[in-house]
């Protein structure tokens, strides 16, 4: 195990009926609030009107910074960066998926900071200081909520790239606020929840018998409950689980002591930024090609995934069939749940797959299981066709 330091300070304010606490939080954080969202699910489910009373009677002054999209840009964090300034907002309030609380991240960032707001993600400058931010998580996916990545999208460069920016003083999730995420969007959510795991999960780092046993009970609760959310979309616990899966997937709890991947969501972010597809849905074509192309590297690692999360059977196989039969299980995981298998479900050819390679590897080789080059991009880009 390699030497850590572990800290979060977000507190997760988990569980049915929990919106509550929102007030007694706006109280405590400020006056005047800018509030965060997406394209109008939450006016759909009734939650922007349950907020904006919350806000209210804690004697809030509501700005808005509303349509985030999925996948933010940088245009849209530039507005709320000016909006913040002239009125003079003391706290910023997400209230959506990753995109949303990404977005707002950045502009909480932005607010203080003399210069451009790309410059932290593109390693230009770190950030020292931001507004506070509170959170109202609605999709089960990235883990924004509980760590201090963001994660942006410059479309005028087609750049995407994820910066550590701040962490949410307080999220709230409450998982009967998922329940009305589609079908398309459940799906992307899981599939990016395991990738976050698998992410963690495949290194050469050895004797981390605690985190190696975390990262496989978040699989196989997370493929336990998936059918089980697809099936029926109001089943709270399910959904509960699921969420808690999510954060626990990426706030830092699984890196600690490990040397850590991150190659595949280098090379689905290129892949966003040229073709704004999904996330989940991007990571869900990419990872088993990677795990194809990399699984040599170690394969006791790879025997390991095969036997405790997807239970292949080892008895008279030789350690690469195992392994084999584990990236083939969890190809054929994805397939079952309905996520897309290969980029030419988005209609994606090999007519960008060089830009896209090159736009993977920005600041040199990516991944730490087996180093990438632009080159290597190229290859499981070209599998994932
Ligand atoms: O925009 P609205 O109308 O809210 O609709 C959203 C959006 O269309 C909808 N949605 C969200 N909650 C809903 C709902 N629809 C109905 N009912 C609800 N309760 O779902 C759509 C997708 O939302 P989005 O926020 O884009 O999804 P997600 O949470 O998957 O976030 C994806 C973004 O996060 C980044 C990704 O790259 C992508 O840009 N990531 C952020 C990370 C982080 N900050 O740590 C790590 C991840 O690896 C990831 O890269
Ligand atoms: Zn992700």
């Amino acid at each position: 195990m390699e030497n850590f330091i572990y800290h979060n300070p977000t507190q997760l304010i988990f569980g049915r009926g929990q919106l509550a606490q929102l007030e007694e939080k706006a109280r405590q954080l400020g006056p005047t609030v800018l509030l965060v969202y997406g394209g109008g699910s939450i006016g759909r489910t009734g939650l922007y009107d349950k907020v904006i009373s919350l806000l209210q009677s804690a004697g809030c002054r509501v700005h808005e910074l509303a349509g985030v999209e999925p996948n933010p840009r940088l245009s849209t964090v530039n507005k709320g960066i000016e909006l913040c300034r002239k009125e003079g907002v003391h706290w910023i309030l997400a209230v959506g998926g990753g995109s949303v609380i990404d977005a707002a991240k950045a502009v909480a960032i932005g607010v203080p900071y003399e210069g451009d707001v790309w410059d932290f993600y593109t390693r230009k400058a770190i950030a020292q200081e931001a507004l506070p931010l509170g959170t109202v998580l609605t999709l089960a996916a990235t883990g924004s909520e509980m760590n201090r990545g963001s994660v942006v999208t410059n479309w005028e460069t087609q750049e995407k790239h994820g910066a550590g920016t701040t962490f949410p003083t307080f999220s709230i999730l409450d998982p009967e606020h998922t329940f009305s995420v589609p079908r398309d969007q459940t799906i992307y959510g899981i599939s990016d929840i395991l990738s976050h795991v698998f992410e963690q999960y495949f290194t050469h780092t050895t004797e981390i018998p605690l985190q190696t046993r975390f990262a496989e009970s978040i699989m196989k609760s997370v493929i336990e409950n998936a059918e089980r959310v697809l099936t029926d979309p109001e089943d709270y616990d399910a959904r509960a689980n699921i969420l808690y899966c999510g954060t626990m997937a990426l706030n830092g709890t699984l890196p600690v002591g490990v040397t850590t991947d991150w190659a595949t969501h280098s090379i689905e972010h290129a892949v966003s930024a040229v073709y704004d597809i999904p996330h989940g849905g991007g990571l869900a074509i990419i990872f088993p090609k990677w795990m194809r192309y990399v699984y040599h590297e170690n394969v006791a690692r790879f025997v390991r995934f095969a036997t405790e999360v997807w239970n292949v059977d080892p008895s008279g196989k030789t350690d690469n069939e195992i392994a084999l039969e584990g990236i083939a299980a969890t190809e054929a995981f994805f397939a079952q749940i309905g996520a897309p298998t290969r980029l030419a479900d988005y209609a994606i050819t090999d007519e960008h797959l060089q830009l896209m390679a090159e736009k993977a590897t920005p600041f040199g080789p990516i991944g730490q299981f087996k180093t990438l080059t632009s080159d290597d991009v190229a290859q499981i880009l070209r599998l994932s066709l």
